[in-house]
């Protein structure tokens, strides 16, 4: 039945007022104000542009499954503010792990609440005209106003004309003061592995060819200026405070739960149309959405983009229910950036009763080698393909490579016994890698059953016997429906052998096939998976889920993800030097990022037939353990790799991996970050640097130690001759004492960095500041 929308003529007045909030110190200002109908905000920082006037809304699906069914009707425009809502908040809580041991929670609230209002008259049925219908709706625009920035999401509270209803796409948009440089990676449903591009706005169409991975296991772009987020850009120098100063502005989300993943649509000077095409191989077959029926913002304006699922659609909603928050974290200093903590805030408290079983982990594993190529996941070569059920094991032929067996096992368990190590990751253990990857194949594991050289009673014991555990393995391969059904069961399993934290994976296209991964049925997937996790007292680190957005203070077992292109690139063709001066602007806003860093023999030829390098010094990738702040870093090289640099190595033993205070000292997109943090619970402090391929001159004001005490302080730093490329093993270490107020000035080799331990002397008397 075809039904014709009559606005109330009062709604279609434009309304010039707008209502402002300002953050707690005043320098951020959001401006709301309905235009023509449509929810509109601007955004300042110190009085300078940061985002235009942009509108907010959602478009619907007309389809059978939403309440409205083909009489749904947009959430764009035709709306009326009916109230406002302000307030105040100023807590400050604990995380179980982090970078800092408090973190204050400090914002203003605005909250908006829309009415949209309007007659629905249906046709003449027997040449009678039925009695129009009167239609009200209601949605809240929530906003937080933080002195860093900027929360907002949209609420829809239960009501007779929004119950169930279908996101065609939310179109949330960000107008851009200027043609800023910014740090991206192409939008896609489906990897984040890919090199950051870093280009000015304005270029990301000539650009995005050649930044898409197009060899990744699942590709899905979906528009020539569509990039992912966290996106970190940085606008030309402006005059701010009497200087000409550089403003930093990200754009992320936060706490994105039963709900897909955003991607940023960049409407540029060509964009005749918002995106309706989808490009690479990844579940190819996805409907492409409809266009969309409003007019397009002025150009340098991004237009949120979901992830559909296998239907094409963005979301399936039921009231009340509400968005994720999209965020917008600005200031004038880089190290803002890194040391905001917006979108932690912005997610629930911990949802867990008991937390005393999470803990930070450093780790080695039986993993480098197959990544290289050295070994492999697969016990046998003998088939061509296989099922699960119709083999026995015992009688199968190995293939002499399988590298999870028990011996070597043990050796990383000794390694990691020796070294002070918690945990040994172990890939490949159970039957299934051999036919694993890319064959949709939904039978694919059952995260039970061991290989037969892999004695799992056996190896648990001799590692607990070393004050070491086991860290699981469930590679899905993206069959998610195969994981949930034996979920239960394998967690069961860890709980038997005393497995506290387990590795999760999703190579190759999502089964049920046609959906994607950053879908919300996808994202309903990996909490699920962290919520079943919890109950069993297991931490989780999942590789190639969606990128993460605090939801880690919500659930802390979700102690780690991938999510980005790791360390396993460096094995793949290598990653350029200034990634990892990137990915903490970009990537590790939403949550640590299991990087596996500690590469020492960067050269895989050295030991391997693969010819990749890793482009890093080795005092470059002892920073990487400070940079990329994770309460769960492991220690990727090999053991016979590690013991050649012994002296080095110490360090690795020594750094903690939770913190209770962090300073950022120095930091550039893409350049340099030098960080400097509180191990939890005592007075020591490490400093760590990283650097791009143009080497960086750090100057360290020793300001934050105690008043009236010693350190001992171990610098490990380039050598005068160290280089990336040619000279990656340079490397000096140097100890003296220090104490508050010395100066440090450490050279960093072009792709290289520096490390520090700072371990405090026991004193009497001791005066603190
Ligand atoms: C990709 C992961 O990122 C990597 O760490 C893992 O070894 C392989 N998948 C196999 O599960
Ligand atoms: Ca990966």
């Amino acid at each position: 039945m075809r039904y014709q929308f009559l606005f109330i003529s009062l709604l279609l007045a434009s309304v010039t007022w707008a209502t402002e909030v300002k953050s707690p110190n005043g320098n951020i200002v959001l401006n709301f104000t309905i235009e023509d109908g449509r929810p509109t905000y601007t955004l300042s920082y110190k009085g300078k542009e940061v985002v235009r006037p942009s509108h907010l809304g959602l478009e619907l699906a007309r389809d059978k499954h939403a309440s409205m069914g083909m009489n749904e009707r947009d959430l764009m425009d035709g709306f009326t503010l009916v109230k406002e809502e302000t307030s105040t908040f100023d807590e400050t809580w604990q995380p179980v792990w982090g970078e800092t041991r408090d973190i204050r929670n400090h914002y203003a609230e605005y909250a908006a609440v829309l009415q949209q209002q309007w007659l629905s008259a249906p046709p003449a049925q027997d040449g009678q005209q039925l009695q129009p219908r009167r239609h009200q709706r209601t949605m809240l625009i929530r906003f937080r106003v933080y002195d860093d920035g900027i929360g907002f999401r949209y609420e829809f509270p239960q009501q007779a004309d929004l119950n169930y209803f279908l996101i065609k796409d939310e179109r949330t948009e960000f107008a851009m003061a200027g043609d800023h440089t910014a740090w991206w990676l192409p939008g896609d449903y489906d990897t984040q592995e890919q090199e950051t591009q870093e280009t000015k706005l304005s270029e990301i169409r000539s650009r995005m060819h050649d930044a898409v991975n197009w060899g990744n296991s699942s590709v899905a772009v979906f528009s020539p200026t569509g990039v992912q987020t966290s996106l970190q850009m940085k606008s030309q120098a402006i005059d701010i405070d009497g200087e000409k100063r550089n403003l930093y502005i990200n754009i992320h989300e936060a706490a994105c739960a039963d709900y897909a993943t955003m991607h940023l649509e960049l409407v540029d000077a060509q964009t005749k149309a918002l995106s309706t095409k989808l490009e690479g191989s990844s579940n190819a077959y996805t409907p492409n959405p409809g266009p969309s029926a409003y007019p397009l913002p002025k150009p340098f304006t991004f237009v949120s983009h979901l992830t559909p699922d296998a239907t094409g659609l963005k979301g399936a909603m039921q009231t009340p229910c509400k968005t994720p928050w999209r965020t917008i974290i600005v200031s004038d200093d880089a190290r803002d950036m890194l040391s905001s903590n917006l979108i932690l805030n912005l997610n629930e408290p911990c949802a867990l009763d008991d937390t005393s079983w999470i803990h930070p982990t450093k780790y080695c594993g039986v993993w480098w080698e197959m990544i290289v190529g050295r070994g492999s996941w697969h016990y046998t070569n003998d088939f061509p393909s296989i099922k699960l059920d119709q083999i026995d094991w015992s009688k199968v032929k190995p293939n002499g490579t399988h590298k999870a067996n028990n011996e070597n096992v043990k050796r990383y368990i000794d390694f990691a016994a020796k070294n002070g190590l918690d945990q040994v990751l172990v890939e490949g253990w159970n039957v299934g890698w051999e036919d694993w990857a890319n064959m949709w194949k939904r039978d694919v594991f059952d995260f039970q059953t061991p290989y037969p050289d892999f004695d799992i009673q056996m190896l648990n014991d001799y590692a607990h016997s070393k004050g070491v555990k086991l860290l699981m393995h469930h590679e899905t391969s993206s069959s998610t429906q195969n994981y949930e059904r034996h979920l239960e069961k394998a967690f069961q399993l860890m709980n038997k052998y005393g497995y506290d934290a387990v590795k999760t994976g999703y190579v190759g296209d999502i089964i049920p096939r046609g959906d994607h991964h950053y879908s919300q049925s996808m994202n309903n997937h990996y909490l699920y998976v962290v919520k079943e996790a919890a109950k069993h007292h297991i931490m989780v680190n999942a590789h190639e889920a969606t990128r993460p957005t605090g939801l880690c203070r919500t659930y802390p077992n979700l102690v780690g993800n991938e999510s980005a292109r790791g360390t396993e690139y460096e094995a793949f063709g290598g990653s350029r030097p200034d990634h990892t001066c990137i990915l903490p602007f970009t990537r590790l806003q939403g949550g640590p990022m299991d990087y596996t860093p500690g590469i020492f023999v960067t050269r895989l030829n050295t030991w391997s037939n693969n010819t990749s390098w890793a482009r890093i010094t080795i005092a470059g990738s002892l920073a990487l353990y400070l940079t990329m702040y994770s309460p769960l870093q492991m220690a990727a090289d090999l053991p016979e790799n590690y013991e050649q640099f012994d002296d080095a190595f110490q360090f690795i033993r020594d750094v903690a991996c939770d913190w209770d205070e962090s300073i950022y000292l120095e930091a550039e997109p893409a350049d340099y970050i030098t960080v400097a943090r509180k191990a939890k619970g005592t007075d020591n402090w490490f400093i760590g640097g990283k650097c791009d391929e143009n080497g960086h001159q750090s100057v360290i004001r020793l300001d934050f130690l105690d008043k009236g005490r010693k350190y001992e302080c171990t610098i490990y730093a380039d050598a005068k001759d160290a280089h990336y490329e040619t000279n990656p093993q340079a490397y000096t270490i140097k100890k003296r004492t220090v104490k508050k107020g010395d100066v440090l000035k450490i050279n960093e080799a072009p792709g290289g960095g520096f490390a520090i331990s700072l371990i405090c002397t026991p004193t009497e008397n001791r005066t603190r500041n």
